[in-house]
C-alpha cells in the first residue's frame, strides 16, 4: 500500500535514542518514501546517528539539538527545519520520559513540575511552533506519543501518567479546533517497551513485572509504535482525527 509520503517532510522529536520509538518512526517514514525526515533530541550526538541512518535510506535529514521544555530552543529548531526544507507536513511528538516514581507521600512538587513540563508542555511547545506552517499549507498530520499508563492504575499515583492523560486531551482539543484546516491530530499510546525509557539497573525485572499487566504477555516494540504512527501520519487515515490508539498488546482495551 502506498502511504503517499512522496514529497513529504517530517519532523520527529526524541529521535536520538538508538533503541527508542523516535528513531524507529524516523526510519519507517524514510523507508516509506518521505522526502526528508528532520530529527531532533536533547542529545545532538544521538540525533546525528539517527540522521545518518535516515540518509542511508536515501531520504534527506538534518539533526538538531532542542530541549522540548525550552520554548525558545523549540522555536529556533522549527525555524531551522523550515529554512532547510520549506515546510513540515508530519510532526511526531515523541520526546518524553518518566521522572520520579513512588508513593504519593514521597513525591515532591519539583518532580511533578518536571513531568508536566517535559511530557505535556514539550508536546504543546513543538505543536505551537509547527502549527502556523501547517496552517499556511492547509495540511498537516501531528502524531503525539501518549502512554497506556494513564489507564493502568496499578502503576500508582503517578504524575507521568497524568501528564500523558493531558497529552490525550490536548490531542482531542487540537483535533477539534483544527478539524476544518486540513490538519489532523492523533495520539499513539504505547505499552511497556524495553527502550531507554526504563533507566533503572533492574530494567529486566521492571519489564517482567509490567508484562504481567499485558494480556498478550509481550513487550511493545519500537516498530509497533512506528507502524501506528505512520498510519496516522499518512493520508490513508485521512478521515481520522482526535483519536488515541493504544498499541500495547491489549493492556488497555
Ligand atoms: N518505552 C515505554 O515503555 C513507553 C511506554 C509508554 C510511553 N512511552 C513514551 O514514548 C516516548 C518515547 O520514549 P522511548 O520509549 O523511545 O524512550 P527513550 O528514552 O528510548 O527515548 C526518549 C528520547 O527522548 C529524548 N528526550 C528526553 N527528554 C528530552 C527533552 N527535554 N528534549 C528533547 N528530547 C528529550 C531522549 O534523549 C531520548 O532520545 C516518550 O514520550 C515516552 O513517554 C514509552
Amino acid at each position: 500500500m502506498d502511504l503517499g509520503f512522496k514529497g513529504k517532510v517530517a519532523l520527529v522529536t526524541g529521535a536520538g535514542s538508538q533503541i527508542g520509538f523516535g528513531k524507529a518512526i524516523s526510519l519507517l517514514l524514510a523507508k516509506e518514501g518521505c522526502d526528508a525526515v528532520a530529527v531532533t533530541d536533547i542529545n545532538l550526538d544521538d540525533a546525528k546517528l539517527t540522521a545518518e541512518e535516515v540518509k542511508a535510506l536515501g531520504c534527506k535529514s538534518i539533526a538538531m539539538k532542542a530541549d522540548v521544555t525550552n520554548r525558545d530552543e523549540v522555536q529556533e529548531m522549527v525555524k531551522q527545519v523550515i529554512a532547510e526544507y520549506g515546510k513540515i507536513d508530519i510532526l511526531a511528538n515523541v520526546a518524553g520520559a518518566v521522572i520520579g516514581y513512588g508513593p504519593l507521600e514521597q513525591q515532591d512538587e519539583e518532580t511533578w513540575d518536571k513531568n508536566i513540563r517535559l511530557n505535556l508542555y514539550g508536546t504543546m511547545f513543538i505543536t505551537q511552533a509547527v502549527l502556523p506552517h501547517m496552517k499556511k499549507q492547509n495540511y498537516g498530520s501531528i502524531v503525539n506519543i501518549g502512554s497506556g499508563s494513564s489507564h493502568m492504575y496499578s502503576h500508582g499515583v503517578n504524575m507521568y501518567a497524568m501528564s500523558k492523560a493531558g497529552v490525550d486531551l490536548f490531542t482531542k482539543q487540537m483535533a477539534w479546533v483544527e478539524a476544518k484546516t486540513g490538519i489532523r491530530i492523533n495520539c499513539v499510546a504505547p505499552g511497556p517497551s524495553p527502550t531507554n525509557f526504563i533507566k533503572a539497573p533492574d530494567k529486566q525485572a521492571i519489564m517482567e513485572m509490567q508484562l504481567t499487566t499485558v494480556p498478550m504477555a509481550k513487550a511493545t516494540t519500537p516498530e509497533d509504535i512506528a507502524c501506528a504512527t505512520a498510519f496516522f501520519a499518512s493520508d490513508i487515515s485521512g478521515d481520522i482525527t482526535g483519536q488515541v490508539l493504544h498499541v500495547s498488546g491489549g493492556a488497555v482495551m
